[in-house]
């Protein structure tokens, strides 16, 4: 498939007014995307758990209008208009317009709402641009029946990535790929793949708990961030050492070595954030709080032999990884000493899950 592909030929169906409506989760990168070069094609592949529980709700509703010159539509972020997410979704419709030409042909009001709270400091971006890729897929396939479901999985995921990078990992589950490697055959720059090899008993039902250590704005944007890997000292080792997790993780998947899977995965963490240290300019996302997560974590794992282990995004809130067999121990574990170092106590239960729904 090539960009191309994704620009559609005259539809076969005219449409007055509708509505559409999709949920679609959140995901957390094990090998982490971090770096991207023109129209959001990324660096390096990343792979993803789709979570199950963080997601975002949008109602899409659109009607003809009169001009067909510019973009027409309007944000409401639970029930709450919202004219600052308007530029966001203006760039995505500018960027989108190509591969659906009809967006200039209706007004759309945009509602939408998200199952976590708020500037938790989530990354709401991959949930919300997922979700609306995918209504605007549902409103095409009304304009076209003929579309088959591979064509308009693909698509969704295309245009997500579009939004946000990370977005084009939420549709589906449980495991997700996206940047092209030999590692895994069939992925793709252009859109997320379902991991396509086998994976250990183990990794079914995989815990993710997220704790909020810090709820605010964050002071760097990942959008900046990516674009400091430009110049990035370390920058070709790192993209190189991307693609070889790819490859080790494959092995480790199939057998449930969970002790080999927490070593990659919390290298890759820590190598992210260690790109953000050595950038030029340099920043920290990480909070004292981050790091007395990680050191408890540490000395809990190493006192009771436990598959408890973290990853972080660009950000200071710590993901939570273990599976579902030890879920007991380690949720009173997280509950007795690590949500004291949340902001408010507050954290998340999430868990693997199987991507977007239409509802
Ligand atoms: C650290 O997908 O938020 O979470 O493409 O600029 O929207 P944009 O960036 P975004 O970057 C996410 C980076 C990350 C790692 C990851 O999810 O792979």
């Amino acid at each position: 498939m090539t960009e191309t592909d994704f620009i559609p030929s005259a539809y076969s169906k005219t449409l007055e007014n509708g509505k559409v409506t999709w949920e679609s989760p959140s995901n957390i990168a094990l090998v982490k995307y971090w770096g991207k070069k023109e129209n959001q094609i990324p660096a390096n592949p990343s792979i993803s758990f789709t979570l199950n529980n963080c997601k975002t709700i949008t109602e899409l509703s659109y009607r003809t209008k009169v001009s067909d010159t510019d973009f027409s539509f309007e944000v409401y972020l639970d029930g709450e208009k919202k004219d600052d997410f308007k530029p966001k979704i203006e760039t995505f419709l500018k960027r989108i317009h190509v591969y659906l030409p009809f967006l200039k042909n209706y007004h759309f009001k945009i509602e939408t709402t998200n199952t976590f709270p708020h500037s938790s400091g989530i990354a709401s971006s991959a949930s919300g641009m997922s979700a609306l890729a995918l209504c605007f897929m549902s409103t095409e396939k009304q304009l076209n029946p003929e579309m088959t479901t591979n064509y308009f999985n693909q698509k969704a995921s295309f245009l997500a990535r579009l939004g946000s990078g990370s977005a084009c990992r939420s549709l589906e589950g449980d495991i997700i790929v996206w940047g092209q490697t030999d590692a895994i055959s069939g992925s793709s720059d252009l859109y997320g793949t379902k991991y396509p090899y086998q994976v250990h008993e183990n990794f079914k039902e995989y815990q993710d708990t997220i704790l909020l250590v810090d709820k605010g704005e964050k002071q760097v944007s990942s959008t900046v961030g990516h674009n400091l890997m430009h110049a990035h000292p370390y920058a070709e080792n790192r993209f190189k050492q991307a693609h070889e997790n790819l490859e080790k993780l494959k092995p480790i998947l199939e057998s449930g070595d969970l002790n080999k899977f927490i070593a990659l995965m919390e290298s890759e963490a820590l190598t992210l954030h260690a790109m953000m240290m050595t950038s030029m300019p340099y920043f920290i996302l990480m909070k004292p709080n981050t790091l007395e997560i990680i050191n408890k974590i540490w000395s809990f794992r190493e006192s009771t032999g436990l598959h408890i282990g973290f990853t972080l995004d660009a950000g200071a809130n710590v993901h939570v990884l273990y599976p579902k067999k030890e879920a007991k121990v380690i949720l009173d574990f997280i509950k007795n000493e690590l949500v004291a170092y949340c902001q408010n106590e507050q954290y998340i239960c999430d868990q693997i899950g199987f991507g977007a729904n239409q509802l």
